[in-house]
């Protein structure tokens, strides 16, 4: 971060003394006023809920172009990563600042595979939940749950925990994810096998049974490899800024990514992946594609409350990146398993046609984002939909590791704690309950 060759002036209509802040400017995208004095110089907070025009940090790991569509993961275009990575070489990548070198590769993904079984008592906590309790509010349990076991690992200010810490979660949460879907199946858990690749370890875990080989089809392991290459990181959104926010108090890295598990849950964050598919089952059962126009309008509708989920994004002003390469991966699986006739993914596309050409979403720039196709290319591989969420922060715990190194190894962060206005009573006296 470097100051701006501009400074901002704020001035009072009032008659209040004029302050003068300073601008600074990254290596791309927009400058930013400094407004840590501004408290201190006028007595005044500045406002954003839901903090639409506030950066609350600087970072150098993942960068957004809203009204391009552009998606950099340090630097990288998530087309070229999508295509031409895997999902190990981005752990590399946004934990370490680069894309690993063939050794680099191989003993990072070494390290990550044997760092992938859980503590045998993990799996006495599933037992607690109902068989078919939610998979993210297991998974909210289980990876608080694994900071009891690490005690090795949580000094969140010792950068060799922090290291060791990001290894155990991108290598136990594939495990945890499979062990959640074993419980509500009512199968027995399947140990992970170290001769698989990540992806291909977690298809083994999730699908395989004690009872015979299970062969992992090289086309689902590389979809599914690159849907955790699309869902890794994503700059300062709900769930990161929940893990950065928790983590900013020094807790354990496990409970700050526990944190980010439950706020991605959100039907309005990650947990739109489950609520589309959901959406599209039940036009499917109204009717399909002969009743898009009907259900469009209850969209249109404010009153409705009905939202086209897996649409719109804070940022992306434009197609999301991630949903071109998604609707291409979902493509490319349906294809491979003889689906391309699937009726969602004919809805799906039937949706996004008639919505890209219709004033109420062109003029408010919704476009899909990630979690559009992501559900029905999961649904074809046999995921049930209730763990795609769970599948999603599987694939986002890197990016939330690598965000909150970030910020704990930045010499300058404080603990998070926002102000408000006060809207509330000014004091008053507590009468005696015989007068109240
Ligand atoms: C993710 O932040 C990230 O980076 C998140 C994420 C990541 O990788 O971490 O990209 C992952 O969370 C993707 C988003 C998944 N959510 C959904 O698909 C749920 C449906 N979409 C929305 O609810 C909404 O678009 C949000 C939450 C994604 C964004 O909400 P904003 O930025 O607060 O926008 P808004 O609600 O103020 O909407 C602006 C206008 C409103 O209409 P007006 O009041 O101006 O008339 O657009 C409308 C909204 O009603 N609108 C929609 C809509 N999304 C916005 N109308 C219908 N359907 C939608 N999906």
């Amino acid at each position: 971060m470097k100051l701006a060759d501009n400074k901002a002036t704020l001035s009072f209509s009032n008659g209040s003394p004029s302050v003068e802040l300073p601008v600074y400017k990254g290596t791309v995208g927009p400058d930013v006023i400094d407004i840590r004095k501004l408290y201190a110089q006028t007595g005044m907070f500045t406002y954003d809920p839901g903090f639409l025009s506030t950066a609350a940090t600087q970072s150098s790991i993942t960068y957004i172009d809203g009204d391009k569509g552009e998606l950099l993961y340090r630097g990288y275009p998530i087309e070229q990563l999508a295509t031409s990575c895997d999902f190990m070489e981005t752990c590399h990548l946004l934990l370490y600042g680069d894309l690993p070198n063939a050794d680099q590769k191989t003993k990072f993904t070494r390290t990550v595979t044997m760092h992938t079984m859980v503590n045998e008592q993990m799996q006495f906590f599933l037992r607690g939940f109902r068989r078919d309790a939610h998979p993210m509010a297991i998974m909210t349990g289980l990876v608080g749950a694994l900071s009891a076991f690490y005690h090795d690992s949580t000094d969140i200010n010792n950068p060799e925990h922090r290291e060791i810490a990001a290894i155990r979660l991108i290598a136990k949460m594939p495990t945890l994810v499979a062990m959640a879907y074993k419980y509500s199946a009512g199968q027995p858990y399947m140990y992970p096998k170290n001769d698989l690749s990540y992806a291909g370890n977690f298809m083994r875990m999730m699908f395989a049974t004690p009872c015979e080989d299970y062969h992992v089809s090289p086309v689902i392991e590389r979809a599914l490899d690159r849907i955790f290459i699309l869902h890794a990181d994503h700059e300062q959104n709900a769930s990161t800024s929940t893990v950065r926010l928790c983590g900013s108090s020094g807790t354990n890295p496990f409970a700050a990514i526990a944190a980010g598990v439950a706020c991605l849950w959100g039907p309005a964050h990650g947990g739109a992946n489950e609520a589309c598919l959901n959406m599209l089952e039940d036009i499917q059962k109204m009717g399909g594609v002969a009743k898009v126009g009907e259900f469009m309008e209850k969209v249109k509708d404010k009153n409705s409350g009905v939202r086209l989920m897996g649409f719109g994004h804070r940022v992306y002003k434009n197609y999301d990146p991630r949903a071109k390469l998604m609707q291409e991966t979902c493509k490319e699986v349906l294809q491979e398993l003889g689906l391309q006739n699937d009726p969602l993914f004919k809805l799906a596309m039937a949706l996004e046609k008639i919505a890209l050409e219709d004033e109420y979403f062109v003029s408010r720039k919704l476009y899909p984002n990630v979690d559009f196709y992501s559900g029905i290319v999961q649904r074809a591989i046999g995921i049930p939909v209730s763990l795609f969420t769970a599948i999603f922060a599987l694939a986002r715990t890197v990016g939330w590791i690598a965000q909150l190194n970030e910020m704990i190894a930045d010499p300058e962060y404080k603990i998070g704690r926002p102000r408000q206005l006060f809207s509330g009573s000014t004091q008053r006296d507590v009468k005696p309950l015989a007068q109240r």
